[in-house]
């Protein structure tokens, strides 16, 4: 299976996001834009991107009452992103609604559920949001309700992927941040893999920032991020 690299640019203005662009790209196809980005520079970025050839991921994680996602989600498919996110979270009807938000587009972008976030462990589920089941548990859960609703594809941690791509179908697409190069520093990231490991679990698309963009070479990380990826 192929794995692609997106870079995280989360980095806090236009001018820093391009710079990275224009040192990666060609190499780096798919960028994601985050909140932090998104609020300070909008619409205007993403275009920007998409001019220069990149896909864009645009990663808000809506999760609202539905008509209010249904909402955002008509008019992320209007600015032509490449992929988008949603709390799965949220609940059968709001999922539903997304879906149905950017149902009448002919060029769709992906909507990816977020599963749980790979800062959060178990103990964040029992005693934060007093969920008692495992993670595994609830991953599998939230992943089979997304099936269900019509969703195709998931962000979730690389250490959930191999029990996850046993049981659904094989066109799943499945995102995985949580990434880090052997040996470096895992930051708020609690469940981290290699590049190469998430590409043996089943990743189609793994995500990296820091490793990439707070590197003092980040095309030479790239190369060896890729050269992981797809041997
Ligand atoms: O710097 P790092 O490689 O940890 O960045 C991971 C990126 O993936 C961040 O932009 C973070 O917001 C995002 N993300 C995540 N966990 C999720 C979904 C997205 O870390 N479940």
């Amino acid at each position: 299976m192929k794995t692609e690299l997106i870079v995280a640019l989360d980095v806090p203005s236009r001018q820093e996001a391009i710079n990275i662009v224009e040192k990666l790209s060609p190499l780096v196809v798919w960028y994601k834009v985050g909140s932090i980005l998104f609020t300070r520079e909008g619409e205007a970025l993403v275009k920007a991107l998409k001019d220069k050839g990149c896909k864009v991921f645009l990663d808000l994680k809506f999760f609202d009452i539905p008509n209010t996602v249904k909402g955002v989600c008509e008019v992320v498919a209007k600015m032509g992103v490449d992929m988008f996110t949603l709390h799965m979270l949220g609940g059968r009807e709001m999922v539903k609604a997304a879906l149905e938000g950017i149902s009448s587009f002919p060029q769709k972008p992906l909507a990816l559920g977020v599963t749980i976030l790979t800062s959060m462990n178990e103990t964040t589920l029992h005693e934060d949001l007093r969920i008692q089941e495992s993670i595994e548990n609830t991953v599998s859960h939230l992943v089979k309700l997304g099936l269900e609703t019509g969703m195709q594809g998931f962000v979730c941690s690389p250490h959930e992927l191999s029990s996850l791509r046993s049981w659904v179908p094989e066109n799943t697409i499945f995102v995985t941040p949580g990434v880090r190069l052997p040996g470096e520093a895992t930051g708020d990231q609690k469940r981290v893999m290699t590049p190469k490991e998430a590409h043996q679990n089943g990743a189609n698309y793994i995500v990296m920032g820091r490793s990439v963009y707070g590197s003092s070479h980040p095309l030479q990380t790239v190369e060896r991020i890729l050269s992981d990826i797809e041997s």
